[in-house]
């Protein structure tokens, strides 16, 4: 792998996801492949999950590690021929460059500006660093993609299932804050890669972009689209159409442990309890956010273990 932007730099998903599982059972085993060679981190927003499961893949394979506040950094400039006599003290073009001295590996976390649909499609951060840099690129959740996040969510769902084709919804869920769409593109992208059957659910209003969803059936009914679900995963996302808003809802779209019935609840986390889920289900059994968020681990890792044994030829 020469790099991992979204869940198309993984060759074959299925192997990925069961070389992962195998990960779980030794770690350790791979710390010759990460001897001298160093993850430098950037980090433009917080993260709690993605920055200590990140860390912790990386030291499994042996690597050094690097953690970097940007915001407590120089104010980066991106843009082209800019005449930089405002806030910005360094442009990408040198800071890649730079950071690309001291690391092997770069990971970056970027989110969208929830703002400028345009700008925020084009992944300006990521892709400036992937155009400067001269190391290999890790998306640690950019403006439009999560995808070290979609791959912990699919090996929870292999570990966890017991049909060989179950049922997965993702549910929309309100939120008082305008999120990004991210996590749930790069869930229904991975989803899309799997062998079950898979729909999605939220409110008219927030569909996620047609590029995304394809031909994934789409239900405005939550209670109807919940029914008979082996797994469902709760997001909140703004509107991709009206961008970044936060368009009022009537019907009460928040899980709830009656329409989880017998299904699994996944979650991403951070999760606002009884707003986008009641108590009863995350803390019930049925809830797997805990064993998703131990995954993230092993997705870091089986990404940063292919990256290196890339280096290596
Ligand atoms: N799920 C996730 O990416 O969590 P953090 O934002 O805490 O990294």
């Amino acid at each position: 792998m020469k790099q991992y932007t979204t869940i198309y730099d993984i060759e074959n998903i299925s192997n990925a996801i069961q070389e992962a599982i195998a990960l779980k059972e030794n770690p350790f085993a791979h710390t010759h492949l990460g001897n001298n060679k160093t993850l430098v981190m950037l980090f433009f927003n917080a993260s709690l999950r993605t920055r200590l499961s990140t860390e912790k893949a990386a030291k499994n394979l042996g690597m050094n590690v690097m953690i970097l506040n940007v915001n407590d950094a120089w104010n980066l400039e991106f843009e082209e021929g800019v005449i930089m006599n405002l806030n910005a003290s360094e442009h990408v073009k040198e800071a890649a460059q730079v950071i690309s001295q001291y690391a092997d590996i770069i990971a970056i976390r970027a989110f969208p500006s929830l703002q400028d649909k345009e700008k925020d499609i084009s992944e300006w951060i990521l892709n400036s660093f992937i155009n400067y840099a001269s190391v290999p690129i890790v998306n640690m959740e950019s403006a439009t993609m999560h995808p070290l996040q979609a791959l912990a969510d699919a090996i929870t769902i292999e570990e966890l299932k017991i049909k060989s084709k179950p049922k997965v919804v993702l549910s929309w869920a309100p939120h008082p804050k305008a999120l990004p769409q991210a996590v749930a593109n790069s869930f229904v992208t991975m989803m899309q890669e799997l062998d079950i059957n898979f729909s999605i659910t939220h409110p008219r209003g927030y569909e996620l972009s047609e590029d995304i969803t394809k031909n994934v059936p789409i239900n405005y009914n939550q209670e109807e689209a919940l029914q008979n679900a082996d797994f469902v995963y709760v997001k909140n996302w703004s509107s991709y159409t009206d961008y970044g808003k936060v368009s009022p809802v009537e019907e009460d779209w928040m899980l709830t442990k009656k329409k989880l019935n017998t299904g699994k609840f996944m979650h991403c986390l951070p999760v606002r309890r009884n707003v986008i889920v009641e108590d009863a289900v995350l803390d019930s059994e049925n809830s797997v956010v805990i064993q998703q968020a131990h995954n993230r681990v092993f997705s870091a890792q089986i990404v940063l273990k292919k990256i290196l044994e890339n280096l290596q030829t």
